[in-house]
């Protein structure tokens, strides 16, 4: 079987775009199976910088891109990315199942309005109507793509939202527009993608945000409203575990988060000021700061081990240059005992000490210094930077097989 499935290991943004990219080169299909257009994935070709929040970024390596029942769909992120692949040549319509549930202007308003009666307990969600689309989906009122196209039962469809929510779902004319615009290529997809699957296609399947933004297996409640775990797969896409033949696992070589919740790596000091600087640690979707920290193992173990990740792609290694003293948080102090394994409760997490190991750093590379080195392969990159790879690789019992260093495609190691 040919699909291969990528999943963030941290909370998002761990570069899943470019891997994504790097991978669907020689696939013929790249299918986004859950969250939305609070995805924000970024490909950067030849210093072009393509952002895509809806439609999977391998899409711009000419593979056919498909959205699956399990996403929550933003239509005119849609035909905005559509536009951005013809941009760059490739002239393409998405897959779309006709089951997935579209995003309605009512659902980003309800997403503002949560916030702000959370309070200081806000998520900090992306505010792109995510968490209650899926409510709505899970209420059994939400609205699915093939609804769009049949105006006698859609009228009631709406009335039901608006009576539940006491809210006008707001104007949905351009989205009937475009489903009408997209029918073609409104399908049937599960049994698209089984069929191909079978025949010995390439599919790769990219996930969006992070496993640790998983609702069932993440920090809740600050997570995102899908699973982005590998089962995802498996349910949005209806395609069974054993068409499934790799696993790979996108980290960065430090830790990110956007938005609220725990976080026991967290740099919250001048040397976090400095790694977000040098890597550009802004949100993609919403411009945000991120939070960052040092590298938790602990926390990737659980991420390995739930989705069975067979090997890893390492991104970033590139702004760790120039730090003298990297560390990496081999394991927690919880309540005086060592523990190797993040335990998968917030509260107990929220009680994590992060005991530290200290490696030395290696000097700061310039990016055409860091090209040559994607140019001459693993043996050129910086004793102690490889150093660093061996000992994540011997922390986490899995082969780092990519690593990239730099946002550019071509701008990464294969070991
Ligand atoms: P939502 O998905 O917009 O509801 O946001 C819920 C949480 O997930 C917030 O902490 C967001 O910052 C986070 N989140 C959602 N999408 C992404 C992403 O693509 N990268 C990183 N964080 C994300």
């Amino acid at each position: 079987m040919t699909g291969v499935a990528i999943i963030g290991l941290q909370w998002g943004d761990e570069g899943k775009g470019k891997i994504s990219y790097l991978l669907s080169r020689d696939a013929e299909y790249v299918v986004r199976f859950q969250g939305g257009a609070n995805a924000g994935h970024t490909v950067v070709l030849d210093d072009r910088e393509l952002r895509f929040n809806m439609l999977p970024a391998g899409s711009a390596s000419g593979a056919k891109p498909c959205i699956a029942s399990g996403t929550v769909v933003d239509l005119s992120e849609v035909l905005e990315e559509i536009e951005l692949l013809k941009s760059i040549g490739i002239n393409t319509q998405p897959l779309i199942s006709r089951n997935a549930c579209i995003v309605l202007p009512i659902h980003k308003e309800l997403d503002s309005m949560i916030e702000q009666i959370r309070s200081s307990e806000a998520i900090g969600t992306t505010r792109r109507g995510i968490g209650p689309a899926y409510s709505d989906k899970a209420l059994r009122i939400g609205i699915k793509i093939e609804d769009l196209l049949d105006s006698g039962s859609l009228k009631s469809k709406i009335k039901l939202i608006e009576d539940f929510h006491k809210l006008p779902v707001g104007d949905i004319e351009e989205w009937v527009e475009l489903a009408e615009k997209f029918s073609g290529n409104i399908c049937d997809l599960e049994i698209i993608l089984n069929d191909e699957l079978d025949r010995g296609k390439r599919i790769i399947f990219e996930g969006a945000q992070g496993t640790l933004l998983d609702i069932d297996q993440g920090t809740y409640p600050y997570v995102t409203s899908s699973n982005t775990t590998i089962g995802a797969v498996f349910t949005s896409c209806g395609v069974g575990p054993r068409k499934i033949s790799e696993i790979i696992g996108v980290m960065k070589a430090y830790t990110t988060r956007v938005g609220a919740g725990v976080f026991p790596t967290e740099l919250k000091n001048r040397e976090g000021d400095i790694l977000r600087e040098k890597g550009r640690e802004y949100g993609t979707t919403t411009g945000r700061p991120r939070r960052v920290g040092w590298l938790d193992i602990p926390l990737l173990r659980y991420s390995i081990m739930i989705n069975s990740i067979d090997w890893i792609a390492l991104t970033k290694l590139d702004v760790l240059g120039g730090i003298r003293k990297i560390k990496i948080c081999i394991e927690y102090d919880i309540n005086g005992e060592r523990v190797e394994m993040a335990p998968p409760n917030v509260r107990t997490l929220e009680k994590a000490k992060p005991v530290y190991i200290h490696l030395d750093g290696w000097s700061a590379l310039t990016r055409e210094e860091w090209k040559k080195v994607a140019v001459k392969g693993w043996d050129a990159l910086p004793e102690n930077a490889k150093t660093y790879i061996e000992i994540i690789e011997k922390l986490l019992s899995r082969p780092i097989k990519l690593v990239s260093v730099g946002a550019s495609a071509g701008m990464e190691v294969a070991k």
